[in-house]
């Protein structure tokens, strides 16, 4: 059984050879397919966020460069492809892991065996990942039953990190879907994740499609929540994990965390292994995506008759920043939920992950 709605966010079409994705940008006004036909379709999705969340980024990298190598399979082509997915979003580790994966695959072999090969290693990838995210699912869900008291358990999760940001499950998510399968009564606290929503927009709508019992609340809610005692534990995605374990994701996610610390609630951070920057020692050498301010100062939705449209919020020339993702320093961490098991967000800890993994 699958923890979403029956939908994944990737697809390999065999008729036509090529990958369609879910637009996320339409989401939650329309399900909206679409084919990456070009090496411009793959940046361009990965770049305006129709398709976004760290595993997914990585996946749909992976079959941009198969897809780009099935044109030239040339060294020269090859390394041309790799670095020009590689700067479509700086922070999520995903994508220069798969790159990297589908890259060292091919490189040794003769050009003729490149394509079939990268083709391959995409849809490996693509298969481990939603192996590897039902996996964090069951260990999730272990903790979720520790906190399960017999009524029903309120886990407040920020961003999306459901099924539409990996292929299917998702990380986050992975454990609730789990848990509502079980018959466990959980209650979700969703926050709206200004400035682009994914929260409201992506998360909302997939719990909806599932039939898991969820809210929406304003950003600024959340920390006020778990004073009243209305959470018993947040969890969230990473976009990129250090070795020592701070965690890197959405913007926003630093004060959840602080928050949940000064009511003693459980802060989760669930990632695939892939999603751990082992070259990276300390949350502070992460880049962290800047977009552009136009995502503050206007917000996009629907209009009353369904029409997708962008409105100003502040008068013209207000300036803005926006930076996409913030740095959970690893001592607000209470566990990293992986697809090998729970970990303790400290060094010593992942160095374990890592010796179990054999990454050098
Ligand atoms: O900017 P986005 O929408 O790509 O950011 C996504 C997130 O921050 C997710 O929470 C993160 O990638 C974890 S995904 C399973």
């Amino acid at each position: 059984m699958f923890g979403g709605n029956g939908l994944c966010s990737l697809r390999w079409d065999e008729a036509s050879e090529r990958v369609e994705v879910i637009d996320q940008t339409a989401l939650p006004h329309q399900l909206r397919w679409i084919a990456l036909n070009t090496l411009d379709d793959y940046c361009h999705a990965i770049t305006e966020m129709q398709v976004r969340g760290a595993p997914l980024i990585g996946i749909t990298a992976g079959f941009g460069l198969a897809h780009a190598i099935a044109q030239d399979a040339s060294d020269a082509a090859l390394d041309a492809a790799h670095q020009r997915l590689l700067s479509t979003r700086p922070t999520a580790v995903n994508l220069r892991w798969a790159l990297q994966q589908v890259s060292s695959a091919v490189r040794l072999l003769d050009p003729a065996l490149r394509p079939d090969t990268a083709l391959q290693t995409a849809q490996r990838l693509r298969a481990e990942d939603i192996a590897s995210c039902e996996r964090i699912g069951s260990h999730g869900l272990m903790l979720l039953q520790g906190l399960a008291r017999g009524e029903t358990l309120n886990v407040m999760t920020h961003c999306n990190a459901g099924w539409l940001a990996t292929v299917q499950w998702g990380t986050a998510l992975a454990p609730i879907y789990k848990a509502h399968s079980e018959g466990i009564p959980v209650h979700v606290w969703v926050s709206e994740t200004r400035p682009r929503n994914q929260g409201m927009h992506l998360t909302a709508w997939e719990l909806q499609s599932a039939g898991v019992p969820f809210t929406v609340v304003a950003d600024n809610s959340c920390g006020q929540l778990m004073q009243q005692g209305m959470v018993d534990c947040v969890i969230v995605g990473s976009d990129r994990t250090a070795a020592n374990g701070d965690v890197c994701n959405k913007i926003g996610t630093y004060l959840k965390a602080l928050a949940a610390r000064a009511s003693d609630i459980p802060f989760y951070v669930a990632l695939p292994a892939s999603t751990i920057d082992w070259q990276c020692p300390r949350g502070e050498e992460i880049p962290i995506e800047e977009r552009g301010v136009s995502e503050v100062l206007a917000v996009s939705g629907a209009d009353i008759d369904g029409a997708i449209r962008e409105v100003k919020l502040v008068a013209d020339g207000v300036a803005a920043h926006n930076p996409a993702f913030d740095v959970t320093p690893a001592a607000l961490v209470a566990a990293l939920i992986t697809e090998h098991g729970v970990f303790q967000a400290n060094t010593e800890s992942l160095h374990a992950l890592q010796s179990q993994l054999d990454v050098v």
